[in-house]
């Protein structure tokens, strides 16, 4: 099969032909029809964050299943699904008390010694989280996976695999964004957009849309921003004090700075919550001002929404297909496997929302 194999740090990835394992007895083998471009593609792509190399990088994805594993009852071939990095063993302390995205059992993995799932040349490549979606099959755990709605676009699925799961989990599950609170999202790409979005079905009185791109605070708005703050022309701590009176109840940070982290402590009323969503890299410190925390000013990180994704992603795809979530909205461009370096720089420029690849 065709994917994108990242060799090197830095470098682009190549679309190669490589090999794809056959489906072990909790594996599901799927056929991937769209995959989104995450930032976090491209902080592993430019090493912020180290990965195993060589990598197919992609974990934001849908498809349709292929074949499936010997003890697998979950799905059958045919069956529309959602992929999750979030893949979850199901009886770790993590998993049985509801923290199911903090699962790190290496049993969802294929033990050493065995056929690795991808393969080039008869060398094995790494798994990217679980996924690697940048390629036209995937072979994942059964535990990777959701089954989803036929009558939902798959394009539109994609998404909710990593960004919307991401976005909308930090304020409903994480920072569990009461009725009628404020709340300041920093950054406004897929995922920012869809802390946005999760704020409004929260039912947030105001949000406050902060990004750099005048086009994005635009787009912002018809994912429910009431207000909006180009961090380029005023200060953001300042105008969102100004515009609340003091602070908010609750601010997200979607973008992976120590500057904007900050920030988003500093814009948060007492007894308010900063959530970090973001991919500060490795070795970044973060300062906040220490007696800040008797005003019971929480920081907190938030790993892809907190999610329980077998039970949020069929309810995401009901928001959506009942107009409550604007994945329309959300895609910048369709393009295909071999455009997907152009996809990833557009990132640096904070232009795009969502660039979704298209297989066949
Ligand atoms: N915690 C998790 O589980 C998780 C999951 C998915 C993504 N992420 C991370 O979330 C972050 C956002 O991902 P994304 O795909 O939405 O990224 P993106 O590149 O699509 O969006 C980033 C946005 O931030 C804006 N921006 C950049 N610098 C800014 C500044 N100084 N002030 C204000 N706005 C600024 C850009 O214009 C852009 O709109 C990344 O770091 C990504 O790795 C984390
Ligand atoms: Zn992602
Ligand atoms: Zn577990």
């Amino acid at each position: 099969m065709k994917a994108a194999v990242l060799h090197e740090v830095n470098q682009p990835l190549e679309i190669q032909e490589v090999q794809i394992s056959k489906p072990g007895p909790r594996e599901v083998l799927v056929r991937t029809v769209a995959a989104g471009i995450c930032h976090s593609d491209l902080h592993f792509q430019n090493g912020s964050y180290p990965y195993p190399l060589p990598a197919i990088l992609g974990h934001e994805s849908a498809g349709i299943v292929e074949e499936v594993g010997s003890s697998v009852n979950y799905v059958k071939k045919g069956d529309h699904v959602i992929t999750c990095l979030s893949a979850f063993c199901g009886h770790c302390e993590y998993c049985l008390t509801g923290h199911m995205s903090l699962c790190q059992e290496p049993e969802l993995l294929r033990k050493e010694g065995e056929e690795s799932r991808l393969m080039q040349n008869a060398k094995p490549i790494a798994q990217f989280l679980n996924l690697s979606s940048f390629a036209e099959q995937m072979l994942v755990h059964e535990h990777a996976i959701t089954k989803v709605r036929d009558d939902m676009p798959l394009d539109r699925a994609a998404l909710i695999g990593c960004g919307v799961t991401t976005g909308v989990g930090a304020v409903i599950h994480t920072a569990a964004v009461e009725p009628g609170s404020t709340v300041a999202v920093i950054g406004c790409g897929g995922v920012g957009l869809s802390c946005i979005n999760g704020a409004e079905i929260a039912g947030a009185s105001r949000i406050i849309a902060i990004d750099t791109v005048a086009s994005k605070l635009e787009l912002a708005r018809k994912f429910g921003a009431t207000d909006v703050v180009n961090a380029k022309d005023s200060d953001a701590v300042e105008a969102v004090r100004e515009l609340t009176q003091g602070g908010v109840h609750y601010s997200f940070e979607a973008i992976g700075l120590k500057a904007t982290t900050e920030q988003a402590f500093k814009m948060i009323r007492a007894g308010g919550c900063a959530t970090v969503i973001g991919m500060i890299p490795v070795c970044t410190m973060v300062e906040v001002h220490g007696p800040e925390f008797l005003r019971e000013k929480k920081l907190q990180g938030s790993n892809m929404g907190s999610n329980r994704f077998r039970v949020d992603m069929p309810r995401f795809v009901d928001f959506y297909l009942s107009g409550k979530l604007h994945l329309d909205d959300m895609i910048s461009s369709h393009i295909s496997l071999e455009d997907v370096n152009a996809g990833l720089q557009q990132l640096e420029t904070g232009e795009v929302a969502r660039n979704v690849i298209m297989f066949e």
